[in-house]
């Protein structure tokens, strides 16, 4: 075994609120397994689902789900982040695959901690090696919304080129890297954003910009092979005639009535209307990696926050309007 650090400064937090409930503190470094490899952390993300989870907001019907998984009145999970970019700075015995200063990519999932200078993880886990190609910071950024958009247009919405996409939150994590990744996928794309993030999505080379905050664009609807909101404009009734006859959508955020509101009318309509979690694979996060290397894909990075000022990325991440991705700078 090599040698690790036994400190660490991590983003802690002891109990459920706003950015204010993270702070910086001194935590060992996890002791490392024949299999395990520990990484140092260059970049991490503060998405939405760290302000979920820190501040247990989620939609409704969905908190019994996010109690069991991280507490009801405290904290089970200390530390945030769910995905990170670093170098292998130490291997277990028994590790194959990875050797010290390979550029790797984790998602770290359920189990988080990736706001923290050093993370562990098993060698058969969600780590990849990131190709010389592509920096830190684009693999960081391409988890969230790379992933959640690549597996609902792929998977879900089944896209083909020459269809016709609508995407809404076009700005955002999810919806940045959906707008590319559908281009990529040789569809017509249709993106609604705000006037700040208007030029930058239409240098995308989409077919059109839908300003929001400048029209009623809903009281206004065209049929679309495909609907992706990332943002939660749409229920399912308001939906149909923005699809085709075949149409399909995909609502990245939705509550629980609504989930079950969207089973049902797949179940019963040629129109199908999907919402629910997705998670990648890591095949998902070599082909994101492919996809930047290729120049395909270029995740939005909307702010890099050093660790220290971890705070001030939880507060754009808090509003709801941040562009792409916010990144943290851990050293
Ligand atoms: N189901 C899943 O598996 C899954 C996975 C990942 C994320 N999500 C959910 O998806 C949502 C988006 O995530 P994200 O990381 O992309 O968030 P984000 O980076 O904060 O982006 C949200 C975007 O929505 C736009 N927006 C806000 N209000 C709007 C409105 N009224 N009309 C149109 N656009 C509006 C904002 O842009 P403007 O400033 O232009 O308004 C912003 O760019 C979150 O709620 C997250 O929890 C779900």
């Amino acid at each position: 075994m090599n040698t690790k650090p036994s400190l660490q400064k991590a983003a802690v937090f002891h109990k459920f609120g706003g950015p204010e409930v993270v702070s910086l503190e001194d935590v060992a470094v996890p002791s490392l397994q024949e299999s395990e490899l520990l990484i140092q952390v260059k970049f991490s993300t503060v998405n939405s689902a760290d302000c979920r989870i820190r501040s247990r907001n989620v939609p409704r019907g969905f908190g019994t789900i996010l109690g069991l998984l991280y507490g009801f009145k405290e904290p089970k999970l200390k530390v945030l982040g769910l995905e990170v970019a670093g170098e292998v700075v130490a291997t277990g015995a028994a590790v194959k695959g990875f050797r010290l200063k390979d550029r790797v990519l984790v998602n770290l999932g359920f189990g988080m901690g990736g706001h923290q200078e050093y993370v562990v993880v098993k060698e058969k886990s969600q780590v990849i090696k990131i190709p010389d190609e592509v920096s830190f910071e684009q693999a960081v950024a391409s988890v969230f919304g790379g992933a959640t958009a690549l597996l609902y247009l792929r998977d879900k919405l089944l896209l083909k080129p020459n269809h016709k996409i609508l995407i809404t939150g076009a700005g955002g994590a999810v919806g940045s890297a959906a707008v590319q990744i559908a281009l990529s996928m040789g569809a017509e794309v249709t993106a609604v954003c705000s006037t700040d993030k208007a030029s930058l999505v239409g240098s995308f080379g989409v077919h059109k910009v839908i300003d929001y905050k400048k029209s009623d664009w809903k009281a206004q609807p065209q049929e679309y092979d495909a609907v992706f909101d990332t943002v939660g404009v749409f229920g399912v009734e308001d939906l149909i005639p923005w699809l085709s006859e075949t149409g399909k959508a995909a609502l990245a955020v939705a509550d629980l009535p609504l989930n079950l509101k969207c089973f049902w009318f797949s179940l019963t309509h040629k129109r199908k209307v999907y919402a629910g979690a997705v998670s990648p694979r890591n095949s998902d996060l070599e082909a994101l990696l492919s996809q930047i290397k290729n120049r395909q894909f270029d995740p939005v990075i909307g702010k890099v926050i050093p660790f220290s000022a971890i705070r001030e990325a939880h507060q754009i991440a808090d509003s709801g309007h941040k562009l792409g991705s916010v990144l943290l700078k851990m050293s």
